[in-house]
């Protein structure tokens, strides 16, 4: 059995997308949730699957000690990145070298970058016209969006399409393949 550690800064419609996905898997176990913000509704959702979850400030997770020692805590394997919107301390990256991937919405390299997350990446997509976006799966390494590709998926975008519109089409790709794609990357370690 695998532990994975996914960490959170918002809805997190995905990180209980993903924990339903695994709940009876022989092979992975959601084991804890991590979030930078305590007043969001990851932890609702995820407590209600039997989750723990917890919050660590931006210090914290730049020091990377106190979040390291929470995952040896729960004897965690691999990290999932599931609308975490703080950057990844090189303490973490050491500490899990090729075991730490995550989501973005939008077909990078297009759209990624410091400050292209959640709903600005909507929006600068329907701002430029785009025709299509979608889900870009990829390891994390130490700068925002660059780490290698694992999976992409794309939606179209029609000249109607608000960024809500956009956001909608764009989560239905995320919780279709990230468990899939989550499963598949972690069986090879
Ligand atoms: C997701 O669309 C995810 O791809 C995005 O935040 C949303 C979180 O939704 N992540 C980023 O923008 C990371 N740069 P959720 O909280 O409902 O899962």
């Amino acid at each position: 059995m695998k532990n994975i550690a996914i960490f959170a800064s918002g809805s997190g419609t995905n990180a209980e997308n993903i924990i339903r996905y695994f709940t009876a898997s022989e092979t992975i176990n959601i084991a804890v949730v991590l979030s930078n913000n305590r007043k969001v509704k990851v932890h609702e959702r995820v407590n209600a699957l039997g989750v723990p979850s917890f919050v660590f400030t931006r210090e914290e997770f730049v020091a990377g000690t106190p979040v390291i020692d929470k995952l040896a805590e729960y004897k965690v394997d691999f990290i999932v990145l599931a609308g975490f919107m703080n950057k990844i301390s090189d303490a973490l990256l050491k500490a899990f070298p090729g075991r730490i991937i995550n989501i973005h919405p939008a077909l990078l390299p297009k759209y990624g970058g410091k400050g292209m997350f959640g709903m600005h990446v909507h929006n600068a997509v329907v701002a430029a016209g785009e025709k299509e976006s979608g889900i870009t799966i990829h390891y994390v390494n130490e700068e925002y969006d660059a780490g290698a590709v694992i999976f992409q998926a794309s939606c179209e975008v029609t000249p109607q399409d608000t960024p809500e519109d956009v956001a909608t089409k764009v989560h239905a790709l995320e919780y279709a393949h990230f468990p899939r794609v989550i499963e598949e990357v972690v069986s090879k370690i």
